[in-house]
């Protein structure tokens, strides 16, 4: 396999081409390293990746049309894991053109470029469970309906889902669409609820708690994301019209406030807390129903946040010598 990862200088995109290097494949990065959060850490990311010679990396933007068909061969190309994206759910209400330049226009031209690749075998790209909107019951199940986003993050991944749909009936290429639960550990997101809480509660700074702490999300440990992925990667569907999608969650909604007592307890001191009203584009829980990834691929995620927290707040305090 020669696998084109895109975001691969990101939290979840250079974990797995950490996992396909280490499994033996070629893989060829791209990333724009934009500075939604601070480039450095992609950057660090990536020097991770540079020692293995397998590896090659371009730096380009998706949304600029033509860019990665200079930079890359589609002939070279045999699968694709589309994970750049702009993401967040705040972000989206102070820059919404970041999002449609990113998920909308960037995704096209990666569909684009996969048309192009004559020897592809599947591409499978992110999606997210915000797709669901606000919704308090569950398990999300993946036949549920998805046409009620509460952000214009969610509008545009379920846009992606509904693009992604059309590729596969009209080019017949093969599409996983991939609907991430709350992703988080080591290397992670500094926009992230768990990071934040992280970087405050160990300088004695006060912590945000929206929705009044009254808000459970479905956590699930990068390694139990990067396991099923490299699996995924070489599972294309089937059907006629080869689009399938998938939750990866961990099944598991937790309250905010366990989150907040697991970076608490793995800091080893109390969070001085503010309380506060819910966000707009926030939703109230996330919960997945991951019965068809289970059936398809054996997903089976195994870690806890009582488990997966501390791993997260050790790598932190040596990723920046605390
Ligand atoms: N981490 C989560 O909890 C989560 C949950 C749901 C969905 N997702 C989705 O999974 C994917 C990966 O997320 P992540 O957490 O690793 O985020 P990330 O922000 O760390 O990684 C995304 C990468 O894409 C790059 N990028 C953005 N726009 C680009 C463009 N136009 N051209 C080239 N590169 C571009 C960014 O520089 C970044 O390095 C995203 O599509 C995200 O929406 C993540």
């Amino acid at each position: 396999m020669t696998i084109l990862v895109t975001g691969a200088a990101g939290f979840i995109g250079h974990n797995l081409c950490l996992a396909l290097l280490s499994q033996g494949e070629q893989v060829v990065g791209v990333d724009n390293l934009n500075d939604y959060y601070d480039p450095m850490i992609k950057h660090a990311r990536l020097e991770r990746l540079a020692g293995f010679e397998r590896f090659r990396f371009a730096q380009l933007d998706l949304a600029d049309d033509g860019a990665l068909e200079k930079a890359v061969s589609p002939d070279a190309i045999t699968h694709i894991v589309n994970l750049a994206a702009q993401a967040g759910v705040r972000y989206s209400i102070e820059n919404p053109r970041a999002y449609m330049r990113s998920n909308l226009t960037g995704y096209l031209n990666v569909l684009e470029f996969a048309r192009a690749a004559k020897d592809l075998k599947h591409m499978a790209y992110a999606s997210s469970s915000s797709v669901y909107g606000d919704r308090a019951d569950g398990p999300f199940s993946e036949i549920d309906p998805v046409i009620k986003p509460v952000s214009l993050y969610s509008a545009t991944k379920i846009s992606g889902e509904m693009i992604s749909q059309s590729y596969a009936h009209l080019y017949g290429i093969p599409l996983t669409g991939l609907r991430f639960f709350t992703v988080y550990g080591a290397w992670g997101r500094p926009d992230m609820a768990y990071w934040i809480f992280t970087e405050k509660i160990l300088r004695g700074e006060t912590i945000d708690i929206f929705a009044a702490g009254e808000m459970s999300r479905d956590f699930t440990y990068i390694d139990d994301i990067t396991n099923a992925l490299t699996c995924i990667v070489d599972t294309p569907p089937t059907a006629d019209v080869p689009h399938e999608v998938y939750n990866l969650g961990n099944s598991t909604p937790t309250p905010l406030m366990d989150l907040v007592h697991a970076v608490e307890k793995a800091c080893g001191q109390e969070a001085k807390k503010n309380f506060m009203s819910k966000q707009m584009g926030d939703v109230s829980k996330t919960f997945a129903d991951i019965s068809k990834a289970k059936a398809a691929f054996g997903y089976s995620p195994k870690t806890t946040i009582d488990q997966g927290i501390p791993v997260f707040v050790d790598w932190y305090k040596k990723f920046y010598n605390i």
